[in-house]
């Protein structure tokens, strides 16, 4: 099967998983990328179940409102009941690498908004330890040159994304030559480096369910 067969495999599974439990009053959290846009595209198809949805995006919110799906303000809610986003790396223990996208900072604040988090993803993105894929952190513009130096001293090697602006106007630098032992701790220590917003690492809110679609059919990890 093809990365993007996977893909929508994944996406099908998560709305199988979630189908059951929507109601009138929910609202869906709702991921960037790819394989997060073939979830909102099939999730179309049972648009009058449910209430609404807030997305992790601009691109996302747009796609959304095109299916007709209400976006809310994440503001106007106090707990999502399930968040479906895909991801660049994921392991066995559901921790991930996310930001591919550079929608990384509203995704983990969506994602600590809601009870279940749900990662699907095509077998290419599991791995055993995260880094492979470079890791992306967001960041104020005016701190770029210090934040990658203080990257630096953590062992990593800062590459800006030339041309790239977030949703929230700031810039990405993606770290590589990260080999990701301890997520958690790496995660804490980038996001306590003064002018960060967030890091792509999924470890200290990780993922609650892993749809992992294989060429042997969609495993669960949980
Ligand atoms: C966006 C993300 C995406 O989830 C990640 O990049 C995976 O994308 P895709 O589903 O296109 O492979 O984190 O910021």
């Amino acid at each position: 099967m093809t990365q993007d067969e996977l893909k929508q495999q994944a996406a099908q599974a998560a709305v199988d998983e979630i189908e059951k439990d929507l109601q009138d009053d929910v609202i869906i959290g709702v991921g960037t990328g790819s394989t997060a846009n073939m979830f909102i595209d099939l999730l179309a198809k049972h648009k009058h179940k449910f209430q609404g949805a807030v997305a992790s995006s601009e691109a996302t919110e747009l796609r959304l409102k095109e299916h007709g799906i209400e976006v809310f303000d994440l503001n106007e809610v106090t707990m999502l009941d399930v968040y479906v986003d895909g991801a660049d790396e994921v392991t066995q223990e559901l921790n991930l690498t996310k930001g591919g996208g550079f929608a990384l900072t509203r995704e983990k604040i969506v994602a600590a908004v809601s009870k279940k988090f749900i990662c699907i993803a095509d077998a290419s993105k599991a791995v055993e330890t995260l880094g492979g894929f470079a890791l992306p952190v967001e960041v104020i513009p005016m701190a770029r040159s210090y934040v990658s130096r203080q990257i630096v001293k953590l062992g990593g090697s800062p590459v800006y994304r030339e041309g790239v602006v977030t949703d929230n106007a700031n810039v990405i630098i993606d770290v590589h030559g990260l080999k990701i032992t301890d997520p958690k701790d790496l995660e804490i220590k980038l996001n306590n480096i003064v002018g960060v917003v967030t890091n792509g690492l999924f470890a200290n809110r990780n993922a609650d369910l892993l749809l992992l679609a294989t060429d042997d059919g969609v495993k669960r990890f949980e």
